[in-house]
């Protein structure tokens, strides 16, 4: 039922001859180097939402195959096509939340470019949101009439165990959710947003476990494609950030997996420090003074490029950055080991306990570490 201030706008669009109605769904499409992918999944998306008023909005991180150009063709051809270009920030997670509050459809869902997941499901999905049944509905993978010739079984038994960690951990009732393929009630998806992780790829999970159980979901299944072109961008590494969304949602935010990588990367820093030295003293015959500034030297080399291979991975320099890093590396631990030395020096003034004098430095170094690192080394 329309209130008679709708009525009228309505007439006014059509006297004026521009009646374009507003999408009821916004389809959200995160992008890395897909150019291969998109004018296939636009085709699709344009036969099956016929009868639908839809928009599709591709997330690009700035492919360097230059899939926003792609993009770009087709929205000059389609005005029902946007593309989101991103400059400097890479995520699945962040450029899926990005396009869905880009839109002001009331219906928002995420699906891969890759045609791994199956579109024919979109009206299916849209009308049980339409119809009030539910806030949000999955594609999932794991629920009868889930077919998949996309998996391979090491993937498939790592997504399911993954699966199940997360449901028992964060109580989610879902059956796949860790798809990447759903829709949801945009204003529902707003209210949650500001809680929801930009690192990683696991969206829904996410939304799920941040909602709480006030959000009914529905889950429909379907067939996990083969990919067509290109190559998928979750490797290994993606279970870390799983481990990293599960450890954070289930400690209220209290513990972050990048601390934590960073502190154990110290301690593997510690371990190649000391055997820099003895290499250097036993082998090398090297005086105490030198060898244990080498030691110094190599542990925070190896420091550096761990950290940047792991726990900053999302920001990870390289080429100039990556040397201007190194050395904002060096200034930064060198100030963290006088904070370091200089604690523990006063910690065991007040109280002769070497080992506690020791560990209170240390933290102090490590904290100090981590924090001027993510302002002056791996800074956003
Ligand atoms: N904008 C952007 N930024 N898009 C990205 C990024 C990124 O950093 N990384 C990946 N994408 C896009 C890809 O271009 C693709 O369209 C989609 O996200 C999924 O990436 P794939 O690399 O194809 O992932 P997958 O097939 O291994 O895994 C997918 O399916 C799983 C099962 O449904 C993802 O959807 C997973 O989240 C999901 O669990
Ligand atoms: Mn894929």
């Amino acid at each position: 039922s329309e209130n008679p201030r709708q009525a009228q706008d309505k007439a006014h669009d059509h006297a004026r001859g521009t009646a374009s109605r507003s999408a009821e769904l916004s389809v959200v499409v995160p992008t890395f180097n897909e150019r291969d992918n998109v004018t296939v999944l636009y085709r699709r998306l344009e036969a099956v939402l016929s009868g639908i008023a839809w928009e599709v909005v591709f997330v690009d991180d700035n492919s360097p195959d230059g899939t926003w150009d792609v993009v770009r063709a087709l929205a000059q051809r389609d005005s029902r096509v946007r593309c989101i270009r991103r400059i400097g920030r890479r995520g699945l997670s962040g450029a899926c939340i990005e396009g869905i509050l880009a839109s002001s459809a009331p219906y928002a869902a995420v699906i891969d470019a890759d045609l791994q997941h199956d579109e024919t499901q979109l009206p299916k999905m849209l009308s049980l949101l339409a119809s009030g049944q539910a806030d949000l509905v999955v594609g999932s993978r794991y629920i009868e009439g889930y077919k998949s010739q996309g998996f391979n079984k090491q993937r498939a038994g790592a997504s399911a165990l993954a699966t199940e960690v997360a449901k028992k951990m964060l109580r989610v009732e879902i059956a796949d959710p860790m798809s990447g393929f759903f829709m949801v009630r945009a204003d529902r998806f707003e209210q949650l947003a500001p809680k929801l992780s930009v690192h990683g790829f696991k969206i829904l999970l996410d939304l799920v476990a941040s909602a709480n159980g006030n959000l009914r979901a529905v889950e429909v299944p379907y067939t996990f494609g083969q990919r067509q072109h290109g190559e998928s961008k979750l490797d290994s590494m993606v279970a870390l950030d799983f481990l990293g969304l599960v450890l954070a949602k289930f400690t209220n935010d209290a513990v972050s997996l990048r601390f934590l990588l960073f502190a154990m990367v110290g301690g593997i820093g510690l371990v190649v420090h000391l055997t820099t030295l003895f290499i250097a003293l036993r082998l090398f015959k090297v005086p105490f003074a030198e060898a244990q500034a080498s030691g110094a030297i190599v542990a925070m080399t190896s420091n550096f490029i761990l950290n940047n291979f792991l726990t900053y991975r999302d920001q990870r320099l390289k080429g100039f950055a990556l040397l201007r890093g190194l050395i904002a590396f060096y200034i930064v631990c060198s100030v963290g080991l006088l904070a370091n030395v200089g604690v523990a020096f006063s910690v065991y003034d007040q109280e002769p306990i070497w080992w506690l004098a020791g560990m209170a430095g240390a933290l102090m170094g490590v904290v100090w570490n981590y924090a001027m690192s993510g302002l002056f080394v791996w800074r956003k």
